[in-house]
């Protein structure tokens, strides 16, 4: 019987393989195995292998993207970003998002790594200011310097290796303007064993810690933004709490989210040592963010 956690000879092999490659070819190899991947999931299960977490048939699976547009969208605005304007999506699937997004901005782009998936999403492309591409095969981006408003990539960077995500940092900075903004989504675990799967294990989705991922981040020439982990708030906020009201618990939440102020029944503020009641219209509306790094 193999030892819990030991690599078969079989996988051994593959990733010894895979990093001589890496080491070979850099980026287009990375891309290669990855459009490889990405192109058989586009065939066979494309709805399950790009759905949001609760998204459970067709339905649901367009109607995920309304949210997760708001989260991105929410990012954006943070950082000083109108709604106007050039957006890019890295890894944008079936299109999802990207048919939300051409609501709110003069042009968005769709790129992604395989052709099978921009198939589908051509099929569904119900706007004229949408056009989907290819990125290229080392990954660069196809747009020129400072010409975009926003690039944002959601559960794409958690199936890539961090080198390939460091050259999608460096290509969204070189085509974001000045002032432009990155939003991206990562899976963040910051207590025990961060997954850390190599390039030849396409299952596994690849964790970071909160403070790499910013040092990641600003080494690649970003001001760091944002909430860590909004999927979990908004869970938080949304879900768990208004669960615990139902069944008749009273919940004290003391926080400096700021924007879920309004899902309160009562909200009281420290002023001056002193616990003040705010009225509901006072409350804030604004929304939920995600992990984000505006450029420059
Ligand atoms: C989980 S799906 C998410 C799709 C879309 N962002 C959404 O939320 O509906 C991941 C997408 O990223 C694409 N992708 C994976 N690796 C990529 C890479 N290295 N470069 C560009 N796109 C990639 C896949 O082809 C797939 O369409």
């Amino acid at each position: 019987m193999a030892r819990r956690g030991a690599v078969g000879p079989v996988r051994l092999a593959k990733r010894t393989a895979d990093r001589v490659l890496v080491t070979l070819f850099g980026p287009r190899w990375l891309q290669f195995r990855a459009r490889r991947v990405w192109d058989r999931h586009a065939r066979t299960r494309s709805l399950e292998a790009t759905s949001s977490h609760d998204a459970t048939d067709a339905d649901t699976y367009w109607r995920s993207g309304q949210r997760d547009w708001g989260l991105v969208l929410a990012v954006a605005n943070k950082a000083g970003l109108p709604a106007r304007g050039t957006v890019i999506e890295i890894g944008c699937g079936l299109g999802r998002l990207t048919r939300i997004a051409a609501a709110d901005f003069d042009r968005v782009i769709g790129l992604d790594v395989s052709p099978e998936m921009l198939k589908h999403a051509r099929i569904q492309a119900n706007a004229a200011n949408i056009a989907y591409e290819l990125v290229g095969r080392d990954g660069r981006i196809p747009a020129t310097p400072e010409s975009v408003d926003l690039v944002f990539a959601w559960t794409v960077f958690r199936h890539m290796s961090k080198e390939m995500f460091g050259r999608y940092l460096d290509e969204a900075r070189r085509v974001l303007k000045p002032g432009g903004c990155l939003a991206f989504e990562a899976l963040i675990r910051d207590t025990g064993e961060r997954a850390n799967p190599s390039t030849s294990d396409a299952n596994t989705e690849r964790e970071y810690d909160s403070e790499e991922l910013e040092a990641y981040a600003q080494r690649h020439g970003y001001e760091w933004a944002a909430d860590q982990d909004p999927l979990f708030k908004d869970i938080f906020y949304r879900q768990l709490l208004p669960e615990l009201r139902n069944r008749g618990k009273t919940v004290l939440v003391i926080t400096h989210d700021d924007r879920y102020f309004h899902l309160a029944d009562r909200l009281l503020k420290l002023d001056y040592g002193q616990l003040v009641a705010t009225p509901k219209h006072e409350f804030n509306f604004d929304q939920p963010v995600l992990a984000a790094a505006p450029g420059r």
